[in-house]
């Protein structure tokens, strides 16, 4: 019987082997482990069979059984550790990360047309020392209207009717409130630009929106003068709108300026010779924005003197800079967020772009 002990376990090792080289290795070691250690298993019969050995010999045979097992059990194990940590090398190569593979595209957006006509607007005034500064979208009626030289039973304010928070507080109608507020917290020299969303109880049609984006420019300093005002403004609209742009001044009306002024520039799609143009309709001039000296009132609101210091300011619509820039025809198309409209200023603007100035001067 020996003999059989040691064929057994012979035969077992070879066995192992095999099952823990096999692909399913899991599944063949569980069928050697049945075979030999189960409950019908080889040695498990062996060790059922020590009871029936002659006396003399049973001592003997149930240790040689008992060793037997004990040492497949631990090569089982074993090679169950083995099997297992195969298996996962396995399927940790086939999770490998390779590297050299082309990335996945990602969809970059582009800035909408306003905020591209934005930092342009920024970045030419930036250019002449003006600052960028930013104030709130509800507003007192007191630095809206009151501290512009708008008393409450004034005509302008028609023009200029709004959503009331309460019967002190709106929403902006322009940036011009930011004159005030900016005079009251700091000290001339002021040069700054403001840019920021504004809001109208309008009739909506190609040129007018209820909610859209001014930009206000403020400077004031000691004699400051209406030249200043148009040096200015000619060098702004030749690095928005071309370096050979022509600019006109015609009387216009502000409470909070005087003398005002509607500034126009000369088209720079047709130069006038195009009847049906879309830029400037055959009048060869594009009204971009108003304008005009600081009133003495509105200085005197922002606590400075007249005597002392004068200043000019001007404002106007984002979108109405970006319409011709662009060639988009209708204001209402830039917050309908059709995608199809705002993937299409991929493309360069229809006007050359700021750095042209310093390539022609
Ligand atoms: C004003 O808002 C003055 N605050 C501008 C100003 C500032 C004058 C400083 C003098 C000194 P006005 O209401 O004209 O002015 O509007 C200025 C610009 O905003 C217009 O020229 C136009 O470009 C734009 N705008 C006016 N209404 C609308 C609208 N409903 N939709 C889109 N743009 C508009």
């Amino acid at each position: 019987m020996d003999g059989d002990v040691a064929a057994v376990e012979q035969a077992a090792h070879a066995a192992l082997t095999d099952a823990a080289q096999a692909v399913a290795a899991s599944a063949a070691l569980e069928r050697w482990r049945l075979s030999y250690l189960g409950s019908q298993g080889q040695v498990t019969l062996l060790l059922r069979a020590i009871g029936k050995q002659p006396a003399d010999q049973r001592k003997a045979f149930g240790m040689a059984v008992q060793a037997t097992r004990n040492r497949l059990e631990a090569a089982y194990q074993e090679a169950l550790q083995a099997a297992e940590q195969a298996g996962l090398q396995q399927q940790l190569a086939g999770e490998q990360l390779d590297v050299t593979l082309p990335g996945r595209p990602i969809a970059a957006g582009v800035p909408h047309p306003t905020i591209q006509a934005m930092n342009d607007i920024l970045r030419a005034f930036a250019n002449l020392g003006f600052q960028a500064v930013e104030g709130p979208e509800v507003e007192w009626d007191f630095f809206n209207f009151q501290a512009l030289n708008i008393p409450p039973d004034h005509p302008a304010r028609d023009m200029w009717d709004t959503l009331w928070v309460d019967d002190r507080m709106l929403l902006r109608t322009h940036t011009s409130p930011m004159q005030v507020r900016y005079m009251r917290e700091h000290t001339p020299p002021l040069r700054v630009i403001i840019p920021g969303r504004v809001y109208r109880y309008e009739q909506l049609d190609a040129t007018h929106e209820s909610q859209f984006y001014q930009f206000e420019g403020l400077m004031v300093d000691e004699h400051v003068s209406f030249a200043d005002l148009k040096g200015v403004l000619t060098d702004v609209a030749r690095q928005l709108f071309g370096a050979q742009r022509r600019t006109r001044f015609r009387c216009d009306y502000f409470p909070f300026v005087e003398p005002g002024a509607e500034m126009a520039i000369d088209c720079f799609l047709c130069a006038g010779k195009d009847a049906a143009c879309r830029v400037c309709k055959g009048s060869g001039w594009l009204e971009i924005l108003g304008a005009g000296m600081v009133h003495p009132k509105v200085l005197e609101y922002g606590g400075l003197d007249p005597q002392r210091y004068q200043g000019f300011a001007f404002g106007t619509g984002i979108e109405r800079i970006a319409m011709p820039r662009y060639g988009i025809e209708d204001i209402r198309l830039f917050y309908q967020n059709d995608l199809r409209f705002l993937r299409q200023l991929r493309v360069a603007p229809a006007v050359p772009p700021t750095w042209e100035r310093e390539a022609a001067w």
